[in-house]
């Protein structure tokens, strides 16, 4: 908005009614406020049907409230807060709220001053949108609206690869459990899509009856659209969805290259994170799903094997993906009794890649949960896996680094290797 027109018209004075092709994604919005009667303006909002998908809560307590609440508790993907502080006071706060804010989180600010240079400073701090009160209903629909259908500005959902280093490491297992922790821990919106369409886990890991879910979305780009989207997905939780595999053999299923990308662009225009369970293969499409993912996660266990193909794959996207995060490696499957294994140091240092988490292995734990049709945070807890399951899910989403293990002081074992290739 430029600085006449904001002068000349207050900000979003006038309600305009929301085009229909602006949908309003699957989001979390938390609401803060200091004056009850603005917080009743966005309660009654969230009635109306272009922010049924969202999971929205208001309070009291205005910006302070946010930044205490958010200290200790990760942010959702839009916050707004209402202050009635004036132009020092107010930035002061948004400050104070912007050093607790995750990446990627939006704030939207409700005001009562109609200042510019106050307008202008919140836009340098990050603030996606200044609302001056009084406001109404489809003001504010309005403005979340147009701030997720900007198409200058990325769509809200993050897309995760998570392939296995080989078959049976525990890349789908993997790939379920953090699809459920971002869901349900760090509270926001994900689907899963289970792209081993003959032999697909995850209908059976959610306990759900298997659909065409993934087939369908595949073999019909054209018809993909935001309703068709909601009627392939099997629904797990309020949060949580899946694109279930057919898991047949009896049947062939032929896509067109450009389909994953198309159920990519409709996916991430909808939902926060989108988990792409990828099986162990190295097709052209496969290979395409994870040079389009924002980050990939390769999970392997600690063996010769499985080093020199993570070691393959983390060549390959590393110079396919030259300005995106390197691949996250995670160790599975760690400490088998009598089997001789390299160690994770060793395995990171041979890939110059620090693991995002090392799993042990527990075989009880995680036999229970496939035949019970669980996740692991729905069992008995067994710490050792759900803390890494856990500090997994915030690396995978932005929510904080990964933790450190030491550095290799051995030899990268994979010199062996590149030796091996100049030899041919
Ligand atoms: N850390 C672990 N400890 C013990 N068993 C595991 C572990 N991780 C996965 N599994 C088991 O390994 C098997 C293969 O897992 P799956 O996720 O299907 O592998 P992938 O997708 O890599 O082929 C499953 O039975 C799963 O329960
Ligand atoms: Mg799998």
């Amino acid at each position: 908005m430029s600085e006449a027109a904001y002068q000349e018209e207050p900000v979003m004075n006038v309600a305009e009614p929301v085009s229909q092709a602006l949908s309003i994604p699957r989001i979390s919005i938390h609401g803060f406020f200091e004056d009850p009667a603005c917080a009743q303006v966005l309660e009654s909002a969230t009635t109306d049907r272009r922010l049924s998908k969202t999971h929205t809560s208001v309070q009291l307590g205005g910006i302070p409230a946010a930044v205490e609440q958010f200290a200790s508790a990760p942010t959702p993907n839009l916050i707004i807060v209402e202050s009635r502080a004036g132009r020092e006071g107010m930035l002061a706060e948004l400050g104070r709220l912007a050093e607790v804010c995750d990446a990627g989180t939006k704030v939207v600010v409700i005001g009562h001053l109609n200042d510019v240079v106050l307008y202008r400073e919140m836009v340098r701090q990050g603030v996606s949108e200044y609302i001056v009160a009084p406001y109404n209903q489809m003001q504010i629909i309005n403005s979340i609206a147009s701030l997720y259908n900007d198409p200058d500005v990325s769509p809200v959902g993050r897309v995760f690869a998570f392939v296995g280093a080989k078959g049976g490491v525990g890349s789908s297992t993997i790939a379920h459990n953090i699809g459920w922790v971002i869901s349900d821990s760090l509270n926001e919106d994900a689907v899963i899509a289970d792209l081993d369409i003959p032999f697909g886990t995850a209908g059976l890991n959610f306990n759900q009856d298997p659909t065409q879910g993934i087939a369908e979305a595949l073999t019909s780009p054209d018809r993909l659209d935001e309703v068709f989207l909601e009627r392939l997905l099997s629904k797990c939780t309020d949060r949580l969805s899946l694109f279930a595999a057919p898991a047949v053999i009896d049947r062939d299923f032929e896509w067109e290259d450009s389909a994953l990308e198309a159920v990519i662009d409709v996916v991430r225009r909808q939902v926060p994170c989108f988990v792409m369970d990828i099986p162990h293969v190295w097709t052209p499409w496969a290979r395409q799903a994870m040079l389009m993912a924002d980050d990939v996660v390769i999970t392997a266990e600690p063996d010769l094997a499985n080093l020199r193909n993570t070691k393959n794959l983390v060549d390959v996207l590393k110079a396919a993906r030259k300005n995106d995060n390197p691949p996250r490696l995670v160790l599975n499957k760690v400490g088998m009794t009598k089997r001789p294994e390299i160690s994770p140091v060793d395995f990171a240092g041979a890939l110059q890649l620090e693991p995002s988490a090392i799993i042990p292995y527990e075989p009880v734990v995680f036999g229970t949960a496939a035949n019970n049709g669980q996740m692991i945070d729905e069992m008995e807890k067994s710490d050792r896996v759900s803390e890494q399951l856990h500090g997994l899910a915030r690396v995978v989403a932005g929510r904080s680094e990964a933790p450190v293990i030491r550095k290799s002081m051995f030899a990268p074992l994979l010199e062996k290797f590149s030796r091996k290739k100049g030899a041919n």
